[in-house]
Order: structure tokens, then C-alpha cells, then sequence
């Protein structure tokens, strides 16, 4: 379904963008894994095969985009699809949000976002073709209490994605969103057991969701078969309101 696509997948060292790599090389892609933990990176890219490259630099780190972006350029030359994964998320009621917590929300989630959907959809425009997932999120959608800060981040993606979808449509890029409801990974692990039957209570296929769940669309939505979608943001959520 992937087969020989070159995508550049961030936060690729655990959680929800590691199963995303593991899907796309089983799918036949050459995944660049982006992480800013080296040795980390080898290990995970040997495990994938040869067809899994490492790139370690700090998504929030304007120069080691752009750096990162120049060496795609370079030494692949082409760039057929982006997963967006990478995100920090930390709760606090409004009152006792820290600013310096907000921007670095803001700068991993948001603006890491945009910098490299920019610089993708050069490469992407001038081939024609390509295709940016981003991570959004429910919380983002539809707003959690002791969450604004996240909440606002990612209701910017949400935004950023539908935006871009317009523009780049014409070129032939597509641009979708992914909103993940309540998924099993480190970022949920410290939720307390009565926040979780909270959260479960409202979801109606009863469960959390896992890895493999976001995984599989980001994989269909980078491929061909989702050729007539853009400017989606589509919700994994086992049914969950808030
Ligand atoms: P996670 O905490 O397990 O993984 C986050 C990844 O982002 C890690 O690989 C981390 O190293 C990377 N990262 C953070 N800051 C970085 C930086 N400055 N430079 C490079 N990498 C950086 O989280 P999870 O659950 O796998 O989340 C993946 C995406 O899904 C995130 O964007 C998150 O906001 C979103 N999401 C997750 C939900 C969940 O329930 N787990 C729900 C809704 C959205």
C-alpha cells in the first residue's frame, strides 16, 4: 500500500508514531524516523530493517528542521508523505498555567507542526504529489477542562490543516488530520484510575484505544487509497464524548 514512499514520521522513537513506522515499513515504505535520541533511533531503525532511517534533531528546534529538511533534499531527493506525530501535552487549570508551559505546548505541537508541513510541501509541490498527516486531538476538538493550554495547541493544528489542504489541493498535496481520543500510550500512563473510568464511561465501544487503531489510518490516509480526501480531520475515538 506504501510501497518504496519515503515518509518522514516525528516523536517516531515510541507511543502511537513508532507503530505508525512499524506499520508503514510493513506497508512497504522507507521511513525517516525522527526523535532527538540517537542511540534510541538506531536501535528502533535496525529493528524495522533497512528500509528505516534514522534522523535525530529537536522537531522544536527551528535551524535542526530546516538542517534536517536540507538533508532529505539532498540525499533522498523526494518526500511522498509526513506524519506530524510528535506532541507534548501537559495539564493545568487556567489559573496555574505557566506561559513558558503554554509556548513550549505551543512550539512542539503547533509550531513544529507548520514548520514542517512548510517545508515538505516544497518538496511535495514541486513533485506533484504528497501527503501530510497531523496529529490533532479530540481536546482540541471538542475542549477538556484542565487542558487549554494543550487544547489550544491543537485546535491550531486542526485549523493549520484544513488551511493548507486548501492551498496545496491544486498541487496535488493532501493534508489531513488524525484526532486520537483516549490511546494506551506514555502520554495517558499517568492518568489516574478514576480519570480513566471517566474517560471511559464516555466512550462508547467501552475500551481504550491502542497504537495500532491511530496507526492504521495514518497509514491508509497516507496512501493511495485515500486519494480523494483532504482537509479531513478524522476522529479515533471509540465513540467518545466529552
Ligand atoms: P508519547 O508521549 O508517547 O509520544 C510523544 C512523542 O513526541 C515522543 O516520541 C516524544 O519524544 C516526541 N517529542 C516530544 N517533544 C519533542 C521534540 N521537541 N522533538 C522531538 N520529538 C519530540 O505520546 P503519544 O500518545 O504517542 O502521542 C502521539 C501524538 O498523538 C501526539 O501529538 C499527541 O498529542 C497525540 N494524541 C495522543 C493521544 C493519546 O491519548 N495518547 C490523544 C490525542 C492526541
Amino acid at each position: 500500500m506504501l510501497e518504496q514512499k519515503v515518509i518522514l514520521i516525528t516523536g517516531a522513537n515510541r507511543g502511537i508514531g513508532l507503530t505508525i513506522a512499524q506499520v508503514c515499513t510493513r506497508l512497504g515504505a522507507i521511513v525517516l524516523l525522527a526523535g532527538r535520541n540517537d542511540a534510541q533511533l538506531e536501535i528502533i531503525a535496525e529493528q524495522l530493517g533497512e528500509n528505516a532511517i534514522p534522523m535525530a534533531y529537536d522537531i522544536a528546534d527551528e535551524e535542526q528542521v530546516k538542517a534536517a529538511f536540507g538533508h532529505i533534499k539532498q540525499h533522498i531527493g523526494r518526500l511522498d508523505g509526513l506524519v506530524n506525530n510528535a506532541g507534548a501535552m501537559q495539564s493545568a487549570p487556567v489559573g496555574m498555567t505557566r506561559i513558558a508551559d503554554l509556548r513550549a505546548q505551543l512550539d512542539v505541537n503547533t509550531v513544529a507542526t507548520f514548520q514542517h508541513a512548510q517545508l515538505a510541501t516544497r518538496l511535495m509541490a514541486k513533485q506533484q504529489s504528497g501527503a501530510i498527516v497531523n496529529l490533532c486531538s479530540i481536546i482540541g476538538e471538542q475542549g477538556s477542562a484542565g487542558q487549554a493550554a494543550y487544547a489550544t495547541s491543537k485546535a491550531a493544528v486542526s485549523g493549520m490543516t484544513k488551511a493548507m489542504a486548501k492551498e496545496f489541493a491544486p498541487l496535488g498535496v493532501r493534508i489531513n488530520g488524525v484526532a486520537p481520543g483516549f490511546i494506551d500510550t506514555d502520554m495517558t500512563a499517568d492518568f489516574t484510575a478514576g480519570q480513566r473510568e471517566e474517560i471511559l464511561a464516555n466512550i462508547g465501544l467501552g475500551r481504550m484505544g491502542n497504537t495500532q487503531d491511530v496507526a492504521d489510518l495514518v497509514s491508509f490516509l497516507l496512501s493511495d487509497h485515500a486519494s480523494y480526501i483532504t482537509g479531513q480531520i478524522i476522529g479515533v475515538d471509540g465513540g467518545m464524548r466529552l
